[in-house]
């Protein structure tokens, strides 16, 4: 099977020299990619700046903000039987990008922000994509209904939730304990390596049914 997978942080600039980002490290996408290539699927990554080793086998495509994740996730979809945003997206970036380094004048700086494109809420309705759905909920209260409430509104098959107030899982962390989070169920998967918990989303990603 073909697999694409969106994996860390994005950067969305200020100036030259700035930029508005998150703390995602990559670890929980580069595990998943590492771990559908090593069950033998195709894979291909789509991941904003982080300091990991591509996994082996694997097509990377670098990007940096979240409209060129948008825009590469649009133009590599085609083709593609399980989809996993496990990346960080931005959901805001600066309305105006300054040509040169802010300076810094006065004592207060107000930035405008404006909503990134919703590259989840995007897939199935306006990039017609027909595969398996897998997104991520990155949630600190009510878990499991925001997970299943989001399932239901950007129409997935499994969304993958984590606790990101836990300073231990998460973000930049090297464990995690998820919830999949399917429309009639529920899976909790014990706190674990990155590594070992995306070889569990691998294995219930391949047996959903679309
Ligand atoms: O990278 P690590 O340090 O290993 O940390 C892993 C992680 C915490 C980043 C990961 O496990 C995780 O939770 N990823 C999703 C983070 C997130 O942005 O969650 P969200 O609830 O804000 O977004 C929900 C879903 O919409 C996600 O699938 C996200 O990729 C997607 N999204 C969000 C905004 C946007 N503009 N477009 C999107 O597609």
């Amino acid at each position: 099977m073909k697999f694409l997978i969106t994996a860390g942080p994005t950067r969305e600039a200020l100036d030259p020299v700035r930029y508005l980002t998150n703390r995602s490290s990559g670890r929980m996408g580069y595990a998943l990619a590492g771990a559908a290539r090593h069950e033998g699927h195709e894979v291909l990554l789509i991941s904003g700046p982080t300091t990991l080793d591509i996994p082996a086998g694997v097509d990377f495509v670098p990007v940096e903000s979240a409209q060129q994740m948008y825009d590469a996730v649009r133009d590599l979809i085609g083709g593609v039987d399980i989809a996993i945003l496990c990346a960080a997206v931005a959901d805001y970036r600066p309305v105006a990008v300054a040509e040169q380094k802010i300076k810094k004048h006065a004592d207060k700086l107000v930035i405008e922000l404006e909503r990134t494109p919703d590259i989840l809420g995007s897939m199935r309705s306006v990039f017609g994509f027909t595969g398996k759905l897998i997104g991520f909920a990155a949630e600190t209260q009510d878990v499991e209904s925001y997970a299943r409430e989001k399932l239901h509104r950007k129409q997935c098959d499994m969304v993958v939730a984590n606790d990101v107030s836990r300073a231990d899982i998460g973000f930049d962390a090297r464990e995690n304990e998820v919830l999949l989070v399917f429309a009639e169920h529920t899976i909790p998967l014990k706190k674990d390596t990155k590594e070992q918990v995306a070889m569990r989303i691998i294995e219930h990603a391949t047996i959903i049914k679309p």
